[in-house]
């Protein structure tokens, strides 16, 4: 019998990764969320939370206390632009508000998240997590500029991840922690910036969710922080 998964963040990617996760039998899936449409899982149990530091502890003991030991952590929370802001594409575009806003959401809070659950993890015998990360954080590969805020974001999230997979090690032999990016998916995230993109190059969620569940089935648990794509190539840092 396999034993608990648990997504963080539903939206598109993150419910459909629930419901692959959930198709694979896992003993429970949980999926945390603002509460924006997990109504729409079946076969899933789903907390609301404010993203709080207190709702964060609270709910990860919960969910930690319930039987069954935590296999699987999916994070995904990501935000890309929003009221009142877009990605940057002039360093005059940057504003502070903004930018510590994106780094809140998609570098602070996985951290968070994988932290409340470290003891959790510990219990289990070859745990695997994944956090949605972005191609365009990568360094290496960043060769046309702009969008400073998402990009610097998934890059700190990476460097937060690569500290995060040397402490487990420490511990933890047998964890496997993946810096993920899906490829351009058809999401609210992604919706306003499809146009270009060829239709064989935008993804379902449902696609990258079953490459997702896959992937971390096959993945090596070596303690190591691996950045992979949706296809389970390596990205350069
Ligand atoms: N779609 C793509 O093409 C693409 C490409 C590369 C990387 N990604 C990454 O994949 C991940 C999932 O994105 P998606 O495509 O599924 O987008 P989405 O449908 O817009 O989902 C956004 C996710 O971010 C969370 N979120 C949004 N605003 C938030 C806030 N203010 N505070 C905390 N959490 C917030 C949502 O959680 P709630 O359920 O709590 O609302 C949800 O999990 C993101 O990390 C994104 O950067 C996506």
């Amino acid at each position: 019998m396999k034993g608990k998964a648990v997504v963080v963040g539903a939206g598109g990617i993150g419910t459909a990764v629930a419901s692959a996760l959930a198709d694979q039998g896992y003993s429970e899936v949980h999926v945390v969320s603002r509460g924006v449409e997990t109504h729409l899982l079946s076969k899933v149990s789903t907390w609301c939370s404010d993203y709080s530091d207190p709702s964060i502890e609270s709910i990860a003991r919960a969910i930690s206390e319930r039987p069954g030991t935590l296999e699987r952590l999916v994070i995904t929370n990501g935000i890309l632009q929003g009221d009142g802001y877009r990605p940057e594409r002039a360093l005059r575009q940057l504003s502070r508000a903004t930018m510590a806003q994106i780094f809140d959401v998609n570098t602070i809070l996985p951290m968070l998240w994988l932290g409340a659950f470290h003891e959790a993890l510990r219990q289990a015998d070859k745990p695997r997590m994944a956090v949605l990360s972005a191609r365009v954080g990568s360094i290496e590969d960043n060769h046309l500029g702009g969008w400073y805020s998402y990009r610097a974001s998934k890059a700190a999230l990476n460097m937060v991840l690569k500290s995060a997979a040397i402490e487990y090690a420490r511990r933890l032999p047998l964890v496997k922690l993946v810096a993920f990016h899906p490829g351009t998916t058809d999401t609210g995230l992604s919706k306003p910036f499809q146009r270009g993109v060829a239709p064989d190059k935008l993804f379902t969620p449902a696609f990258v969710a079953e490459k997702l569940a896959t992937l971390l089935d096959e993945v090596v648990p070596d303690s190591e922080l691996s950045y992979l794509a949706w296809d389970g190539s390596s990205i350069e840092w």
